[in-house]
Parts: C-alpha cells; structure tokens; sequence
C-alpha cells in the first residue's frame, strides 16, 4: 500500500517516544512523586503558558526568563512582559501559578516580573509574527482556544459522555466549541452528538471543515474518524497505520475558527496519543474521568502522570456513575463510593463534580441529544450544568476584551509619539 511509506510525521512521536512512554510512571513512582521538579521541569510547564494576543507560549517568546526551585518546594518564576501595564498580566499570572503549581512537589509560586527591553520586545514579536506566518490560523487550533482532554484510566467511564455534555453546556452558554474525537477506532461522538454526515473539503483541499451543530447562539464543531470512514470495518482495516496521523490530521487541517474551547475525547488510557496532543498543543489541559469504585484510582493515577510527564496540566477530577437515585428519590451506590475525591486528593487537583447514573444520560446518547439539551433539570443535567460552572472557572476563556485593551493601549502610545514628533 502507497500510504505505509507516508506514515510518518515530524511532529509525532517517534518509536523510542513510545517506548519512553510505556516505560512511564509505575505505581511506586506515582508514590515517590514528591520529589522535586527540577528547573527545565519548570520551563517546560511554561510552554503551556500562551501569550493569547502573541499567540505563541512564553518560553519561546523570550517571556519565562528562567525558573529557580528551592529546596522546601518554592518555585520562582521570572516573567518579562511586554509592558509592565500589561492588562493580559492577571491571566499570564494565573496561567503561570496554576501549571507550575500543579506540579508535583511545589508548595508555592512566585513570580518577579520584570519587562522586556525593546530590543527584545522587537525579538518576541517578530517571533510571533513568524510563527503566524507557519500556521495559518484559521487552519489549525487558535492559540486563544482552551484545551481541554478528557481522560480516564479505563474504558467505559463516560469520557465520551462527559465530553459531548460539557460540549454541549458551553455551547448553550453561547461558546463555540471545538469537540474532537480522539477516540479514533471506538468513535461514539458522532451518535452521542447526532451529528452525521462526511466531513466537507476532507478530500479535495486536504482541509477539513467540522460538521457544525447550532446550540442556542453558540454552536459545536465536530470532528471523528465517524466522519471519514463507511463502516467500521474499513475503521479495523486502517487501525495502526495512521492513528496518530489521523490526530494530528485534526488538529493541523481543520479549520476549527474561533472556537472558545476544544475538548477532546481521548481513548482509554494510552499515552502516545496523549503525548502527541501535549506536543502540538502545550496549552491542553486534562480532566481525569473516574467512577467511584476505589480500586479504579491506581489506573486513573498512572494516566494523570502520564500527562503531567508530557507537561499537561490537570484541571480536576469528574466522579461519573456517583450513585444511582431510584423513583423514591433514595441513592445507591452501586459503584462504591469515594473514589472521585480520593484521587481528586492523590492529584492534589479540585473534584470537580460527580455526576449520578441516570438512565436519561444514556438515552440521550443513543439518541443522539445530550442530557443537558434535553432536560431543564434533573439530576444529571444539574450535575453536569456545576461541572461546566467550574471547567469555566478552572480553565476560563480567554478574555479578548483585555487584548484588545493592549491594542489600544499600543496606539494611544504610537499617538503620543506622532504629537511629540509634530510639536
Ligand atoms: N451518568 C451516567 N448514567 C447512565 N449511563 C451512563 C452515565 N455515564 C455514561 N453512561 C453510559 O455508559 C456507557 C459508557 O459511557 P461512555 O461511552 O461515555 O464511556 P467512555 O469512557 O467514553 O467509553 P470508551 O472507553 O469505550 O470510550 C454509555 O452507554 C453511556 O450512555
Ligand atoms: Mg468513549
């Protein structure tokens, strides 16, 4: 077949990756994670940290000027700004308290803030400049996006559910949201959504434009494998061959526009998927999805370090399958009960919320109309409305309002300038 020779890609990761990856976290590790980070551990952390109106991270601006670890577990970051004013300066220093301070080990951030020198300032911004003249932008993931991978130790959890739910909420709130299945071989989203139909242009230009589904006044933007092949067992036939193509394929040739938030529905556990996201998008974060059973955590834990291996935040923990409410109104726990906060603890990340079993949450999968559109209330709307308040707090939008305070800000100064120069 012609398209072996075709199946490697610069930006994925390679044999020995793979290898590395497999040869990750033990159980013991996982328990001896107390150690330090060291200082490159630090920067590479900061390449998470997005200027939203360079559009490039902060290590490669020039911004992160260096990281120190101290010993009792403080962590000193130095960040240069363009302007000292900056308004973005709030959200840089959230995005760099929060992705250093989820690293194992930290007790505390501080960050000295100093400012670039012109001639260095002159460097970020060709820089970004640069890098917008690789990436066209409206043909890959906007730099101003949230990134979101949902994530579980094992199969059957309901990531895909949580996904098409948070999806879904956002997108009621008035977001567009970027929804991608990752889950390439065990694609649900397209069911779960009720989205159909083959994806436009996937042929033709060789960009893919996501099939939109309108939610209130904002909408979804879904891509899956769902899209591209007839039946699953041309699915089976291409398995391997190009499954992390297939991923960077969505994340470098669609044309996602301005979406809000893109979350990714990851398959069961497996780490090269996940290190290849956490290479092309150093700004994706995870949410771990669990059950309550206990002894589900060690699985659940292994994935978390894995990603915090490749550098990607954890937002939290989501307990699915809480506990069962019968027609009384009375709760079950038929999964056990606990699990959710316990590795929420082992994480040191916030639980985010649990949601119970519901027999609507299955129906509106199968028919292709999440829980969240279909019912004002209920038990599992509610739970998965509280999750989406806190995703919107732990991984908030990008406010663009305050980039757009920086533009002005810009031309007010380049006016000044042309007075002083006319005087
Ligand atoms: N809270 C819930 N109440 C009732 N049913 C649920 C709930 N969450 C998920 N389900 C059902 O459980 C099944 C598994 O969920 P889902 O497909 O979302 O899991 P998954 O983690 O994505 O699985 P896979 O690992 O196979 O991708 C689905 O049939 C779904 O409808
Ligand atoms: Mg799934």
């Amino acid at each position: 077949m012609p398209e072996v020779s075709d199946n490697t890609a610069a930006a994925l990761p390679t044999d020995d990756d793979v290898t590395a990856a497999a040869a990750l976290p033990t159980d013991d590790d996982v328990t001896a994670a107390a150690a330090l980070p060291t200082d490159d551990d630090v920067m590479g952390v900061l390449r998470g940290v997005i200027d939203p109106e360079l559009g490039s991270d902060i290590v490669e601006l020039g911004m992160a000027r260096g990281a120190v670890v101290n010993p009792d577990g403080l962590v000193e970051v130095t960040v240069a700004l363009t302007t000292s004013g900056c308004p973005l300066r709030a959200q840089i220093q959230r995005d760099v308290q929060r992705r250093v301070g989820g690293l194992p080990g930290v007790e505390k951030v501080k960050i000295h803030w100093s400012e670039l020198t012109q001639a260095e300032k002159a460097a970020a911004m060709s820089k970004a400049r640069f890098n917008v003249s690789q990436n066209a932008p409206d043909t890959a993931v906007p730099p101003t996006a949230k990134v979101v991978m949902v994530a579980s130790g094992k199969g059957g959890v309901g990531k895909s559910t949580v996904t098409v739910n948070l999806a879904a909420e956002l997108a009621r709130r008035g977001m567009r949201v970027g929804v991608m299945d990752a889950d390439i071989w065990g694609y649900s989203v397209p069911r779960m959504l009720g989205v159909e139909g083959r994806l436009a242009g996937a042929e033709t230009e060789k960009k893919i434009i996501p099939n939109e589904r309108p939610v209130g006044d904002g909408a979804l933007e879904v891509v899956s494998m769902g899209f591209l092949v007839d039946k699953e067992e041309t699915a089976l036939m291409w398995r391997g061959l190009i499954l992390n193509r297939a991923v960077q394929h969505f994340l470098q040739d669609v044309r996602w526009g301005q979406v809000d938030y893109l979350l990714i529905d990851m398959p069961p556990g497996t780490g090269d998927v996940q290190m290849g996201i956490a290479k092309m998008l150093p700004q994706a974060e995870m949410v771990v999805v669990t059950t309550p059973a206990r002894n589900a955590q060690k699985v659940a834990t292994r994935v978390a370090s894995m990603g915090r291996s490749n550098y990607l935040r954890i937002a939290g923990v989501i307990e699915n399958m809480s506990v069962f409410l019968d027609p009384e109104g009375r709760s079950h726990a038929i999964f056990g009960a606990g699990g959710g906060q316990e590795l929420a603890d082992q994480l040191g990340v916030p639980l985010m919320g649990q949601v119970p079993i519901d027999g609507s949450v299955a129906t509106g999968g199968d028919m292709g109309t999440p829980v969240v559109l279909e019912n004002e209330s209920g038990p599992a709307a509610d739970a998965f409305r509280a999750i989406t308040d806190r995703l919107q707090q732990e991984v908030p939008p990008v406010d663009m309002a305050s980039c757009t305070a920086r533009i002005f800000e810009a031309a007010e100064q380049a006016l000044a300038n042309l007075d002083t120069v006319s005087d």
